[in-house]
């Protein structure tokens, strides 16, 4: 099942270099959610960054602009990792990319300061232990593991304007469920609770310094206005977790 995972990634990552000029743009002036800014900004400061399921990479040129000394983005995508450092190249901004099929990075041990992940990363993760072995290893000691990614329930809501609607078709106990909509539709999508990401961090070896549940959607597909996104429901979460000794 995760085979459709990455030929789904493949295909949907092509848009990357088809967009390039428009991202290009995009570029000079993208920065991070404000919630992102707040906890990130004094962790970045001359840091190490690594982004795990880097996708299109606008997020890393907004964390080198925060601060951050290097980024180096991760993804098994060659689109995405070409397209993301053909841009950080033509902007001249300390963002490196590599061809990686995670959990595994390839990283030395402890040599990283910050691991910035989310928008759309641990849904593709079917073994989460080994994933946040894996960041706890790369991290030096003190080091900051931060997520900000869509909210556990985000699978169960329909996007139909008006009241929001549960679908019948998901639960939020459920081990995971087949992507429907665009970019990566059928893809298989891995969930987990909030109580168990958080318990699973925690139990990989790190202490959970921020964790919030926010009412937007990091991301809306153009043209829908979905009930879910009224200010009522969580749409989203952000973590900071730092490395334990
Ligand atoms: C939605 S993007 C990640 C978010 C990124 N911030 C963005 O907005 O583009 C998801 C990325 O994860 C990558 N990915 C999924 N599973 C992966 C794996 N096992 N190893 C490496 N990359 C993976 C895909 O290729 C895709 O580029």
């Amino acid at each position: 099942m995760d085979d459709r995972t990455r030929q789904a990634w493949a295909a949907a990552s092509e848009k990357y270099e088809h967009e390039a000029a428009q991202h290009l743009e995009m570029a000079r002036s993208y920065r991070l959610e404000p919630i992102e800014e707040e906890v990130l900004t004094a962790e970045v400061q001359r840091a190490a960054v690594v982004h795990p399921m880097s996708g299109h990479g606008l997020d890393d040129l907004a964390l080198a602009r925060l601060g951050a000394a290097s980024v180096l983005g991760l993804d098994y995508s060659p689109a995405a990792v070409r397209s993301a450092q053909a841009r950080a190249d033509a902007l001249d901004l300390p963002c490196r990319y590599q061809e990686v099929e995670l959990p595994g990075t390839g990283l030395p041990d402890a040599g990283a300061d910050v691991v910035y992940t989310g928008k759309g990363a641990l849904i593709w993760v079917a073994d989460l232990a080994s994933f946040l072995a894996e960041m706890r290893r790369i991290l030096r000691p003190g080091g900051a593991f931060f997520v900000y990614e869509a909210h556990p329930l985000v699978p169960l809501w329909t996007w139909e304007p008006g009241e929001a609607r549960v679908r019948a078709d998901r639960s939020y106990f459920a081990p995971g469920h087949v992507n429907d909509t665009f970019p990566a539709r059928g893809a298989y999508e891995h969930q987990r609770t909030l109580a168990q990401m958080v318990t699973d961090t925690l139990e990989a070896g790190f202490a959970v310094e921020h964790l919030q549940e926010h009412p937007e959607p990091f991301w809306k597909p153009e043209g829908e206005t979905a009930g879910a996104w009224d200010g009522r429901l969580p749409n989203a979460f952000s973590m900071l977790a730092r490395r334990l000794p």
